[in-house]
């Protein structure tokens, strides 16, 4: 029996710096991109073309791209909320764009101050540029278990925004459990609602960590054939529109597990963990993940 492929996409560079409240000169994004790179992780978001009033953590991530070793295979992945953000992208030559909305009506309007319906539209350009640039369209839906303002989130009203980005072409969908609150059950759930409307190989799962659910979350996932997942070095992340989420899963942790199950991720996981510690010497910070800490000591 071959052994089996996941992927991961690394956010520590842009769901975990945005939440920072020091930002990170470009400079030193992008030399913390090519470690990353040099570990194996061959898709890796390297910022935000977002507005920087609204998340200055974010700004010149144009230099961020512009400073990056480039390789055949590995993606530099960008968040665009616009068309304005996918212009940026596309002159920066970011290999994945990605539109980004929620399940939630409220975790929108604070996220990008519009609708969900509204959101929608403001994406049908941005998809359609990209298409015609041959561009790789990641959408992102948040708060897909639950929501920081409105509480649980029916299966439903996840399916229903996922049909929604299909219709304009996305290529992959991440589900976000923005705030880390789901368990194993409530992922099934989720995946009972969403699978028949898209083949496995094209949903990824985006956790957050704050409750210590998310390796489990992971685990039940990746038995209904998901595998592709979200992660972020070191634990980094957040999301300053939802208060009390802490950080993304941390990749060490991720690795580990994927391991001990025998998929092949390409990723050297003691290599992650020395960017992790790095990282988090830089920043001042603790590193929370167990397995970045068991291999340091
Ligand atoms: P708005 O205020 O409604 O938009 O913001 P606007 O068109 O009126 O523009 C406001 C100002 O921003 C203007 O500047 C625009 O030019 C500028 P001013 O005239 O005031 O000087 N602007 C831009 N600047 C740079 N790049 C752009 C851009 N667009 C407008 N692309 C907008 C709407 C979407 C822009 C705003 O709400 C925004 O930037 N939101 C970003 C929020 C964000 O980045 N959140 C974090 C990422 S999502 C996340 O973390 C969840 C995820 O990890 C998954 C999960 O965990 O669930 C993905
Ligand atoms: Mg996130």
């Amino acid at each position: 029996m071959s052994t089996e492929t996941v992927t991961l996409v690394e956010m520590g560079l842009r769901d975990g710096l945005q939440n920072e409240t020091t930002p990170v000169p470009a400079e030193v994004r992008a030399q913390w991109f090519d470690a990353l790179a040099r570990t194996g992780l061959r898709r890796i978001e390297a910022g935000s073309f977002v507005s920087p009033k609204w998340v200055p953590q974010m700004a010149s991530t144009d230099q961020v791209l512009a400073q990056i070793e480039r390789h055949p295979g590995l993606w530099a992945e960008v968040l665009t909320p616009n068309l304005r953000g996918l212009e940026q992208a596309l002159a920066a030559d970011a290999d994945v764009v990605a539109v980004f909305t929620a399940a939630s009506e409220s975790f929108t309007q604070k996220n990008i101050n519009c609708s969900i319906s509204e959101s929608i539209e403001r994406f049908r350009p941005v998809a359609e540029e990209a298409r015609k640039a041959g561009k790789y369209l990641r959408a992102y839906v948040s708060c897909v278990v639950g929501c920081p303002y409105e509480g649980p989130i029916a299966p439903s009203r996840v399916a229903d925004v996922v049909e929604q980005l299909l219709d304009l072409g996305a290529d992959e969908i991440s589900l976000g459990d923005t705030i880390g609150v789901a368990r194993p059950r409530e992922i099934h759930a989720l995946l009972d609602a969403v699978l028949p409307l898209l083949p496995a190989s094209k949903l990824a799962l985006h956790c957050h960590d704050t409750r210590g659910q998310a390796v489990a979350n992971i685990y039940a996932a990746l038995a209904r054939d998901i595998r592709i997942f979200d992660s972020a070095v070191a634990g980094l992340g957040g999301c300053p529109y939802a208060k009390g989420a802490t950080g993304n899963v941390a990749t060490e942790d991720v690795l580990y597990l994927l391991e001990g199950e025998g998929f092949a991720t390409g990723v050297d996981l003691n290599a992650v963990a020395r960017v992790g510690h790095d990282i988090c010497t830089y920043l001042g910070r603790a590193n929370p993940s167990r397995v970045g800490r068991a291999l340091q000591s």
